[in-house]
């Protein structure tokens, strides 16, 4: 019997992934001021272990305090959280996925109201425990508060803040680390034309734009094992190709990034798009796995498809098609945890490769 794709081994550097269906990283907003991981975290990614993901990737965690993006937002930016995430690593362990650490600065978006329900949206104010924002630019995101122009000190800081997160990540015991590149945040903020309107070396042109998106992968690979694979999450486009005037970030730069990413160290783009600015997007089923593949084609870099792939039909005919490396199933696994074995199932793997936990086998017999 042929075996479905999602279920084939993937290995990144020293690190085998059992399968190629990943959690994408997805915010909680369940963590104090502290930023420390609360029981929520093991209960939603031990869960997620449970249900046979082959990489969980932990939630956006902010590599200082103001570079959270809500105020609920984890952190690694002190030893007591990481502390704190050894046993959810450790228990992921046990059920044999693989965990990594999303690290982000969220720059003009930090301190915004959590994403949950009952709250509003835009900026905390300072006196509701929010801060000072800072960004590339002092141009504000619509509808929050303009943030300040960071420094060439404070870009300085902000590659020390990812590097020692990444150390912590490592000492917590994280297979793999990825850079949000993404979504609108500091990185993405500093890559498009769009957010971005210095005109020192981290403003202007392509190289200088990219400058501290290079220096992090650099700053990061420094202090992880050589064996522990690297990855980066970009949005491959802001959306505003059609939009007249407008010089924006897309398909073309991030192949040009991807490439030069790789050459830094980076072993696979986790593929999105958009976050920079309101801007309409048509949604659909596997909607951005056309950005994936362009990038995987073109960069020649492994790829994990994101957005819309919860059938799993769907799903695994992207890998059929070797469109990409791998895939993210996200809001459907915040419905459903087992979302791999369902998928093991109605895919007709043989029962005894679904991934099941061990205490759960009985369900599988019936
Ligand atoms: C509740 C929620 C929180 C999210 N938080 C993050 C995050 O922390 N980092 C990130 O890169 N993307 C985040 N995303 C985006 C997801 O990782 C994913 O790219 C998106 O949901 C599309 O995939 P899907 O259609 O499978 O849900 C979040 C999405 C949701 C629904």
């Amino acid at each position: 019997m042929t075996i479905s794709p999602l279920f084939a081994p993937l290995t990144l550097r020293g690190l085998t992934i059992k399968n190629r269906i990943f959690l994408p990283p997805m915010c909680q907003y369940q963590a104090g001021e502290d930023g420390i991981p609360t029981d929520w975290h093991l209960v939603h990614y031990g869960a997620r272990a449970a249900g046979g993901f082959g990489l969980i990737m932990v939630e956006a965690t902010g590599v200082s305090p103001e570079a959270r993006i809500s105020p609920n937002c984890v952190g690694l930016w002190n030893d007591e959280q990481a502390k704190a995430w050894k046993p959810i690593v450790k228990f992921a362990h046990s059920l044999r996925a693989a965990i990594g650490v999303q690290l982000i600065h969220a720059g003009r978006k930090a301190s915004s109201f959590p994403g949950l329900p009952g709250y509003a949206s835009g900026t905390v104010p300072l006196e509701e425990g929010g801060w000072v924002t800072k960004a590339p630019s002092p141009e504000p995101f619509p509808g929050y508060v303009p943030p300040q122009e960071l420094t060439v000190s404070d870009i300085a800081a902000v590659v020390a803040d990812f590097q020692a997160a990444a150390r912590r990540a490592v000492a917590a015991g994280f297979d793999t680390v990825e850079i949000h590149g993404a979504h609108g945040y500091l990185l993405h903020q500093f890559l498009s034309p769009v957010s971005n309107h210095r005109t020192d070396d981290y403003g202007g042109s392509f190289d200088n734009r990219a400058r501290i998106v290079i220096e992090i992968i650099d700053a990061i690979r420094e202090v992880i094992p050589a064996d522990m694979p690297l990855l980066l999450r970009l949005s491959a486009t802001d959306w505003l190709e059609n939009v007249p005037g407008v010089e924006s970030w897309g398909i073309p730069e991030t192949i040009q990034l991807a490439t030069l990413a790789q050459e830094h160290g980076v072993d696979m783009i986790d593929v999105s798009s958009g976050g920079l600015v309101p801007a309409p997007i048509s949604t659909g089923p596997g909607y951005q796995v056309p950005l994936a593949n362009a990038v995987r084609e073109a960069a020649g870099i492994p790829v994990v498809a994101v957005g819309e792939l919860g059938d799993p039909l769907t799903a695994q005919q992207v890998l059929v098609d070797g469109l990409a490396d791998a895939i993210d199933v996200g809001r459907a696994a915040l419905f459903e945890p087992q979302w791999p074995l369902r998928a093991a199932r109605e895919l007709g793997l043989p029962s005894e490769d679904w991934p099941v936990a061990p205490s759960y086998i009985r369900g599988v017999w019936g």
